[in-house]
């Protein structure tokens, strides 16, 4: 690459450098050559954004719903229209390959038609009252200003899940994308900036925890909606907590693929292929543990070794790439340590188990890359730390249960509650799994990615704090029930005392 494209924030309608001259820079997890440049924002930064969304607020809550929608509307059309270019920026800052990287433009996509649909909808409800003469309704109300925190592993689909819905009830926001994924957040905002949204209703701010940090605590910010790791997420959630601040969170998972002894074994393996090492294993929705009854262990272990070691390293962009880097050298890294904690508990590893270099799928070389090689844990417990933590690289266990309630009871035994799935042919088992299974998602006969925008997506446990994004409980997250009553007795009526 021979110059490097320098972003700039947009706050308030216009692009601008940040205050202080600063900038950070991004390169492609697979090869390390330079991407773009961009401002290295700081508190300063964050509080011109927040005074813009807290000043377009009210004309933006008073603009109709069906009009909001309309914008949302254009901007869906242009990212289909776009979506080859938005889909390479995906694969060329944060690595994943170019059908995942469309499939996350198009998740963009279909949550941006699903939720400006809802400007026609947003219906309340009309309730009847315990008095004569009275009549009782809801509607949505939107929190104000919404500040919206993205990771880099779906740098389109969760800036949607969480713009888009924040938007059609109201809402004006503060995105702060991950500093991993920048160019897509630049191309999102571009289109909602053509598309004919009002200068002040959406704000980029480019940045790091400092900016991050700034937007969680300006009291102007109504609302954060965060999406990321455990840890900062229970920091955040702490502060909005001593604060009274509305709070939104999708903190990742620990999810298992339950395969019992008789599943479909050529469909089970396919679905942990894919929900173990598509996107490198950097899902939420990723399958880390593969909780397989004894009698197929063996088997099913066998045939999920010599996939893993199938699989083709390379640049995303490569046709012939099964699987791109990791995210940055910090991932590598973490990735490498749970190599060395796996082993000590004294778990196997029985495919990868390092980082990959030499030659990738198209004779490239990896070594200038994030590349690590697609593993697989064996002899491992439930309570090791390689089952209980969030590992977030291509690293999945094999777990041995003896039947369905001890497979039901591993996969709900760990910190997180997202997704879990379960391969059988037995209706009756697969019922029973569906019912006794804890997660906010559950998948029969089927892997642990593919959430469609339509249903709620969110998890139990420390994976969030209770609410959902995407489906109808989106629009819950960004707004607030408001409860009328509307007395024509033309008398003083009162509820709970009078006849
Ligand atoms: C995430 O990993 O944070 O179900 C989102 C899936 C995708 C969304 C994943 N539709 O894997």
């Amino acid at each position: 690459m021979t110059t490097t494209t320098t972003h700039q924030n947009w706050i308030d309608g216009r692009w601008q450098d940040a205050k202080s001259g600063q900038t950070f820079e991004r390169e492609n997890p697979a090869d390390g050559e330079i991407i773009g440049r961009f401002p290295d924002s700081g508190p300063e930064d964050v509080a011109d954004a927040v005074k813009a969304a807290a000043e377009a607020f009210e004309g933006w809550r008073s603009t109709p719903a069906p009009k909001r929608a309309e914008i949302l509307f254009r901007a869906a059309e242009m990212m289909l229209a776009r979506k080859e270019d938005l889909a390479r920026d995906v694969t060329i800052e944060m690595g994943k390959v170019l059908a995942e990287a469309r499939g996350d433009v198009q998740e963009a996509i279909d949550m941006t038609y699903y939720v400006a649909g809802e400007g026609r909808r947003q219906a309340g409800q009309t309730i009847p009252s315990e008095l004569p003469d009275k009549l009782c309704m809801t509607f949505r109300q939107p929190h104000g200003v919404v500040a919206a925190i993205t990771p880099w592993n779906f740098p389109t689909a969760i800036p949607c899940w969480k713009l888009m819905p924040a938007l059609i009830t109201g809402n004006t926001a503060v995105f702060k994308p991950s500093p991993f994924s920048p160019l897509s957040a630049t191309n999102l905002v571009r289109i909602l900036e053509e598309a004919g949204l009002p200068p002040g209703v959406v704000n980029l701010v480019f940045g790091g925890d400092e900016a991050g940090a700034a937007l969680v605590e300006d009291p102007r910010v109504a609302m954060v909606s965060f999406t990321g790791s455990l840890e900062v997420g229970r920091e955040i959630a702490a502060y909005c907590g001593r604060h009274g601040r509305r709070v939104h969170l999708e903190l990742g998972g620990k999810n298992a693929i339950i395969v019992l002894d008789d599943a479909d074994l050529d469909l089970a393996i396919d679905g942990a292929v894919w929900s173990a090492f598509g996107t490198s294993g950097q899902r939420c929705t990723a399958a880390s543990r593969m909780i397989v009854q004894d009698r197929v262990r063996e088997e099913f272990t066998g045939r999920l070794v010599t996939r893993a070691n199938a699989l083709r390293l390379g640049n995303g962009l490569d046709a012939g790439t099964d699987v791109g880097p990791v995210v940055n050298t910090e991932s590598l890294a973490k990735i490498a340590r749970y190599m060395d904690i796996g082993r000590d508990e004294g778990a196997a590893i029985a495919a990868g188990g390092a980082r990959a270099m030499g030659d990738g799928s198209d004779g490239r070389s990896l070594d200038r890359g994030y590349f690590f090689q697609p593993t697989v844990f064996t002899g491992v417990q439930p309570s090791m730390r390689i089952a209980q933590e969030e590992i977030f690289g291509p690293v999945t266990d094999v777990i041995t249960c003896l039947d369905l309630e001890h497979g039901v009871n591993i996969a709900n035994d760990v910190p997180y509650g997202l997704v879990a799935s379960i391969f059988t042919r037995d209706i009756s088992k697969a019922m029973r799994a569906m019912e006794r299974i804890t997660t906010g998602i559950v998948y029969i006969n089927a892997g642990t990615i593919g959430a469609e925008v339509q249903l709620p997506f969110g998890g139990t446990r420390g994976t969030g704090n209770g609410h959902r994004e995407a489906g109808q409980a989106a629009l819950d997250s960004y707004s607030e029930w408001k409860s009328v009553y509307i007395d024509y007795s033309g008398r003083l009526q009162k509820a709970q005392i009078d006849p």
